[in-house]
């Protein structure tokens, strides 16, 4: 298996420009130690710029959403995936459970944002989860397989070349709770499942991210999972020991 681990920070909505810039000097001064993984970090919209500039290369940048729309034009408040190309920005996050269940994202809009994110050159990364209800009463592949399914039918498999995907189940979101390295690798291995389904080779490179209440004291385990393939951080990516933690131990499971 050659996928390199990909650690990305969802900064969800906190920073500042002080805050930023602490955190961000803190990380910049240990990236050397993670050449074999990719370092990802994805601020508010408003930092992508300052945060874009303190990177200076080593550590990718990504937003955290973007527009449905492909074209500049009349939609107040909105952000263009070309727009967030131009910050530097390499990845966006779409489908994220908050979105969906805060501000309405359906699958279809969700695999809108998927394929306007590719027509910008942007590597989308897709979140799929099952809440706590759908885990108990055993729906977690259903709703998988539907979350999913509903891109692959609407971009092709092909797409998933040039994209991520991150299981975040619901319940583990801010919660504190994390799925087990079991349940992670299940919910992984169904999901490049679907994806073999129809094209083993683009199931065997697409990267597989694991997000859920992931620390320094759960990476290690949920990273050793064949299919885990990094992870999607939320509050451990804003202080600067735990996100280096998390890259560290990626770091020493990484063979490169
Ligand atoms: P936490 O790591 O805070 O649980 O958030 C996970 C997440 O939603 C990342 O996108």
């Amino acid at each position: 298996m050659s996928r390199r681990y990909l650690i990305a920070g969802n900064w969800k909505m906190n920073g500042s420009l002080s805050a930023n810039a602490v955190l961000l000097s803190e990380l910049s001064l240990k990236q050397d130690q993670y050449s074999g993984i990719d370092m990802l970090v994805c601020p508010p919209a408003p930092y992508l710029e300052s945060v874009g500039r303190q990177l200076g290369g080593g550590i990718l940048l990504g937003a955290q959403n973007l527009s449905d729309q492909t074209k500049a034009g009349a939609y107040t408040g909105e952000v263009l995936g070309e727009m967030l190309a131009e910050l530097g920005c390499r990845y966006v996050i779409v489908g994220h459970s908050e979105r969906r269940a805060l501000y309405g994202e359906d699958d279809a809009t969700v695999a809108r944002k998927f394929i306007a994110a590719q027509a910008s050159g942007l590597i989308p990364i897709l979140c799929v989860g099952e809440t706590l209800e759908e885990r108990e009463s055993d729906a977690t592949e259903a709703v998988l397989g539907r979350q999913l399914g509903a891109v692959v039918a609407a971009a092709g498999v092909g797409a998933f070349a040039k994209a991520v995907i991150a299981y975040e189940p619901v319940w583990a979101i801010g919660t504190g709770r994390t799925a087990t390295a079991e349940q992670a690798q299940a919910a992984h291995a169904f999901l490049r499942g679907q994806l073999a389904a129809q094209d083993a080779k683009i199931a065997n490179s697409t990267q597989l991210l694991y997000g859920g209440s992931v620390k320094a004291d759960n990476a290690a385990s949920l990273l050793s999972c064949d299919d885990v393939d990094g992870g999607l951080i939320g509050g451990a990516s804003l202080k600067a020991a735990d996100f280096l933690a998390i890259c560290a131990a990626a770091q020493a499971l990484s063979k490169n």
